[in-house]
């Protein structure tokens, strides 16, 4: 109580505008969606990805090879048929070396060192006296050429490797497997993540429609039943974290000031992991200006992305009467010994409204699509949503359900909610199971 009266007048309005209006929010979104599919100017890009949902009959032994921006994952999967897989093995390498001995997402590292680096993995895993068709998960924005082409438009996410945007990224993932002698892996699909979770999950739920990512980037995709222009199904990619028709703060502005770029991507920097913990730092540190927080020891509570979505998560998951954790943290990160318990309160309540403004976003624009796929809300539907953001962040999950119940009314049975971890990975399997046709 002490604490929330010292929040001054100018930042309590900021934190206001957390409390989004979820059905307002996915009347916008449905729009914009609408227009993309129309072909009109839209901040969605409504990418097709040449792929329509699985019969749950695909079957086979295929690489998958995960990218997605912080680590590559490589999995051999092995698809039974009637939604049923097994992995039968599964490696994963960080793409910026903790020790700083590399880094392949800077400026400094081109396309070619990033892809050998790959080929490299990719010729440890496999046995040589088998024959490999690869799905790639490629997880950023791309024009889809076909099923097995894909053109990179922009890198997101804050990646910046030189010389892979414009780039055709199947054929540079080719190339290094040429060049570093490997024969046996043949590239056969390019999907992005949230078409790799919905795949996944459409495997053995033909209710499965919409796919998402929650994770250190945000996106979704979904089943669109009559693609213009010739009306036909399709899965769509709709890069949603391109949505920019939104209530924006000065913290998210000046976040988004700070960015690789600009202007770009307005959504996704209010909602995916990657930016959680710089819009909670960009607030304790206003208060911390204000005087309404005592001031850190540490400069660090000024140093840009010094808390992390991990550390948010911390802060949500303290549910001690005296938030022992959530001092911990603060000491830990900032140097920073917060000395009442009011104090505390008010760091928690922060991370939960950033939190919370996440889930009800992600919330409102599948409500969106839902209206747009079902205006009276007719059918089932299931939203797979796979990244560690709705996996781990504390009361996330629940905040999404909860927001979109709101939304939907008394018609919210009909919604399931899955849990699909591994998207990237089988999804890119069955991608390339129906490319090879089997
Ligand atoms: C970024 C990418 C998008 C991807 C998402 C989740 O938003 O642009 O393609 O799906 O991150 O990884």
């Amino acid at each position: 109580m002490l604490a929330e009266a010292k929040i001054p007048e100018r930042i309590q309005s900021e934190l206001e505008i957390f409390a989004v209006n979820v059905l307002d929010i996915a009347a916008r979104f449905r729009q914009e969606m609408e227009k993309g599919l129309a072909g009109q100017n839209s901040s969605l890009k409504m990418l097709s990805s040449f792929l329509d949902r699985p019969s749950g009959n695909e079957q086979g032994t295929f690489l998958a090879l995960d990218f997605g921006g912080s680590n590559i994952r490589l999995i051999e999967a092995e698809l039974a048929g009637r939604g049923r897989y097994r992995i039968r093995k599964r490696q994963s390498w960080p793409l910026r070396d903790p020790a700083n001995a590399y880094d392949f997402t800077s400026h400094a590292a081109s396309g070619e060192e990033l892809f050998d680096f790959i080929a490299r993995q990719i010729a440890r895993m496999v046995s040589p006296a088998a024959e490999y068709p690869l799905g790639h998960t490629f997880s950023f924005p791309c024009r889809q050429v076909n099923v097995n082409q894909a053109v990179l438009l922009t890198w997101t996410k804050e990646i910046k490797t030189a010389g892979v945007e414009g780039q055709e990224v199947n054929s540079l993932l080719a190339k290094a497997l040429e060049r570093n002698h490997v024969r046996n892996v043949t590239p056969a699909a390019i999907i992005n993540d949230t078409v790799g979770t919905l795949l996944a999950a459409a495997y053995g739920d033909s209710r499965a429609d919409i796919g998402a990512i929650c994770g250190t980037g945000h996106n979704i995709c979904y089943h669109e039943p009559h693609s213009p222009p010739k009306g036909q199904p399709v899965i769509i990619n709709m890069e949603a974290g391109g949505f920019a028709n939104l209530p924006l703060t000065r913290y998210d502005r000046q976040l988004d000031m700070a960015t690789e770029k600009p202007g770009s991507q307005i959504m996704e920097k209010m909602v995916a992991g990657r930016y959680l913990g710089e819009i909670t730092r960009l607030i304790i540190a206003d208060l911390v200006d204000a005087g309404a927080l005592p001031p850190a020891a540490f400069a660090r509570v000024f140093t840009p992305y010094s808390l992390t979505a991990e550390d948010v998560s911390r802060l949500l998951a303290d549910n001690s009467g005296d938030l022992a954790e959530v001092e911990k943290l603060m000491a830990e990160k900032f140097g920073w010994k917060v000395p009442g318990v009011a104090e505390r309160q008010l760091l928690k309540k922060i991370a939960a409204a950033v939190a919370g403004r996440s889930a009800r976003l992600a919330a409102a624009a599948f409500a969106g699509i839902l209206q747009h796929l079902d205006p009276v809300l007719e059918r089932k539907h299931t939203i797979a949503i796979d990244g560690s953001v709705y996996e781990k962040m504390p009361g996330y999950a629940d905040g999404v359900r909860q927001a979109l119940a709101g939304a939907l009314g008394g018609k919210s049975p009909l919604l399931t909610i899955a849990l699909t971890k591994d998207g990237s990975g089988v999804g890119a399997a069955i991608a390339a199971a129906i490319a090879c046709g089997r």
